[in-house]
């Protein structure tokens, strides 16, 4: 609400920030990691609140963007459905239009993608994707900085996708083309990626395969998530008949490169798309993964409000 705002600017999905606008985020994540571990104060948003509205489950979102938005200096307030006008079915237009006339930013959980983009029609504020049915950017955010931290640019390299065509699969393929690597994708029949649901414009960052040991080949990280999303519950006993031979496994990881990286978005669930070996084994960057999630938000929050600094 300070005069002194940057133009407004949405977070929705992966596309929606430009080459160069991730290459700042990555160097300014880092910058605010090392004051972080340093206990050394960084508040550029004090005085601003954050508004979080959670319409399905979460811990990592949930604690990184509180434990963020404070440790930047400001406040936070936590909406659910259940506890909310949200759950009553006041429009989402007159939902955006009442909070963000009281805070400076809106971070939301959601399931279709069009509700959260009909919140950002109508909001003053910047608006931040924490997941939806189709899409999952701040999660591939802090993948990209966790392999650029271990491993350099993920310019030239291959992700291998080993499961479901979800909301983190589609976001990879933003990414993809956008940063220019390529994703091997490997999806059991019938769970496949929709290029037109993925919105990217060609067929070129990414190529498809029906063996997921052939889609790990040569990867330089391999990555899965969860058999069954949120809000797909009822479609989990099919899904573990079809997903069998979607589990990351030793055998998988010995396909790929020799240094290759497994990541996982957590919560995982060992022995469905995982093997126990494979998460807690010495390729497996889980941790740094999920910790990222706080630094490249704390980057993200401060690019919205602030602009570059
Ligand atoms: N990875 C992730 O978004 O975790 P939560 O569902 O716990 O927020
Ligand atoms: N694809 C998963 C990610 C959870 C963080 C889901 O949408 O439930």
């Amino acid at each position: 609400m300070s005069p002194a705002l940057p133009a407004l600017r949405h977070y929705l999905q992966f596309s929606d920030l430009s080459a160069a606008e991730y290459a700042y985020l990555f160097e300014r994540t880092a910058v605010i990691k090392r004051k972080f571990k340093a206990y050394e104060k960084h508040q550029p948003l004090a005085d601003r609140t954050l508004a979080m509205i959670f319409e399905k489950a979460s811990t990592r979102t949930r604690v990184s963007f509180e434990a963020g938005m404070y440790q930047l200096g400001g406040s936070v307030v936590h909406l659910t459905t259940g506890d909310s006008q949200l759950g009553r079915a006041e429009p989402i237009e007159d939902s955006a239009k009442v909070i963000s006339r009281m805070v400076d930013l809106v971070m939301i959980r959601t399931y279709e993608q069009t509700k959260i983009d009909r919140f950002a029609q109508h909001s003053r504020v910047p608006v931040i994707n924490g997941l939806t049915n189709e899409f999952h950017p701040c999660q591939i955010l802090a993948d990209l900085f966790t392999f650029i931290e271990h491993r350099g640019s993920i310019a030239g390299k291959t992700v291998a996708w080993v499961g479901d065509g979800n909301n983190m699969a589609n976001t990879w393929l933003q990414a993809a083309e956008l940063l220019g690597f390529t994703v091997h994708l490997s999806t059991p029949s019938g769970y496949e990626v929709d290029q037109s649901v993925a919105g990217i414009r060609s067929g070129q960052s990414y190529k498809v395969f029906a063996d997921p040991m052939q889609a790990c080949e040569g990867a330089d990280l391999v990555t899965t998530d969860v058999w069954t999303s949120m809000g797909f519950e009822a479609e989990n006993e099919a899904r573990k008949k079809a997903f069998a031979n979607w589990c990351v496994s030793t055998e998988m990881m010995a396909a790929a490169q020799p240094d290759a990286l497994f990541m996982h978005c957590l919560p995982a669930h060992r022995g469905e798309e995982v093997a126990a070996d494979v998460i807690d084994g010495p390729q497996s960057v889980v941790w740094d993964e999920a910790e990222n999630r706080l630094h490249v938000q704390k980057a993200l929050m401060e690019f919205l409000l602030l602009g570059r600094l």
